[in-house]
């Protein structure tokens, strides 16, 4: 028996077959609005149930809940509201009760909107609580800030699932937990990444790995900042370290249609219920989790998890400390299994890294696999 999804069922709000006939045909009859990239990511995690149990974009009583008590107003933990915004004109314009169709950022109709509720709520406010900053700096707070006064709520019929890059491997939920179920395998660890995956990353997979029965190493590739490496050259580096460095059976490549959010602590929750409805049992935890800049500690993504019982949760996190390779333990390791001091310990800020890789010079082995730093440095010089 899996894993039960977050809330106890999956949801699926993609329509098919005569249901999906007609609500094409009446979408045309409605009033539409247009999403961003964002938003587009957004409804297809509402429509393949990785957002369950949301079968919509959230109402005031649940964002409100959700900010101030980091549940939902039903009594399961969430973390960070799924808002639709639109401009005050576009919300004047629309009325409750009625159907609104969405168009994406790729001009498609994707979904009706059963509009349920206008609200306003103040941006700064839900910045605060999301990411703990009102700063503009940061990229989770500037979006906030970007969106437009009018939030529309209610559920979604959606008439198209999203299609992204290297498509074979972005598996729903109902997919993922199918391949689980195939492969025999009950105790399932997820890691979540934006990055490519380096030697740090590695031991926290395989370290949890001898505790499971197999990892879903489960990329980011929603929206995410100018700056973060793009998905394409990601995604070669993730093919390339398996091929190399890890066994066949014991993992399975899939991609996650999430957008990035940059919430550090309050992301991780939501990181960790998305692969529970994915159908994964444990969930790793490093330093600085979903961080971006200064304004996270460097465990709070661990701390978190402390204001939910275990059973709240449903799935297991797995918290790392800093991982690091020892020159002189001549392994990876943490200040949990490592005496020696900083000397020995081979760190490396990530501008460093983007240094080297920019003038075709190899990070160290014990920081990046050679065939991944070659890839990285091939994308790095067409850059340059
Ligand atoms: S994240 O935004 O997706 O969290 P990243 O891809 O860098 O960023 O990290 C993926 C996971 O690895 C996260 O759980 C993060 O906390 C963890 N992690 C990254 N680097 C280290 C490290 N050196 N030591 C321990 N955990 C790490």
């Amino acid at each position: 028996m899996s894993i039960a999804p977050h809330g106890g069922e999956l949801v699926d709000r993609l329509l098919t077959g005569a249901a999906l006939e007609e609500a094409k045909t009446k979408a045309a009859t409605l009033p539409k609005i247009t999403v961003d990239t964002y938003a587009a990511f957004d409804i297809d995690c509402i429509a393949k149930g990785m957002f369950s149990p949301l079968t919509g974009f959230m109402n005031e009583a649940d964002t409100r809940r959700v900010l101030d008590t980091m549940y939902l107003r039903d009594g399961l933990p969430w973390t960070i509201p799924i808002l639709l915004a639109v401009s005050q004109e576009q919300g004047d314009a629309l009325e409750i009760g009625s159907q609104v169709a969405i168009e994406d950022d790729e001009g498609d109709i994707v979904a009706i909107l059963n509009l349920a509720e206008k609200f306003s709520m103040d941006h700064a406010e839900i910045a605060e609580k999301v990411y703990g900053t009102t700063d503009d700096a940061h990229p989770g707070v500037a979006y906030t800030t970007s969106l437009g006064p009018v939030f529309l709520s209610g559920d979604l019929d959606v008439l198209k699932a999203r299609e992204i890059e290297f498509q074979d491997y972005n598996l729903p939920p109902k997919e993922t937990r199918a391949a689980f179920e195939a492969k025999g395998w009950k105790r399932i660890v997820a890691f979540q990444t934006r990055n490519p995956v380096h030697r740090a990353h590695e031991y926290l997979q395989k370290s949890a790995m001898e505790i499971c029965d197999g990892l879903l190493l489960h990329p980011l590739m929603g929206t995410t900042k100018q700056d973060d490496i793009p998905g394409n050259v990601r995604m070669e580096c993730y093919t390339t370290i398996l091929e190399h460095y890890y066994p066949d059976s014991h993992v399975m490549l899939s991609l996650m249609p999430v957008n990035m959010r940059y919430a550090g602590p309050k992301e991780a929750i939501m990181h960790a219920i998305i692969r529970k409805n994915y159908g994964c049992t444990h969930f790793i935890v490093g330093r600085d989790h979903a961080g971006v800049g200064k304004y996270y500690g460097t465990y709070d993504a661990h701390a978190i998890f402390e204001n939910f019982q275990p059973g709240e949760m449903g799935i297991t996190p797995l918290f790392f400390d800093h991982a690091f390779f020892c020159k002189a333990c001549g392994n990876m390791a943490s200040i949990k299994t490592c005496p020696h001091g900083n000397e020995e310990h081979v760190f490396l800020s990530g501008t460093k890294v983007r240094e080297m890789l920019g003038k075709g010079e190899m990070p160290p082995a014990e920081f990046t696999r050679p065939e991944v730093a070659k890839v990285l440095i091939e994308w790095a010089q067409s850059e340059n």
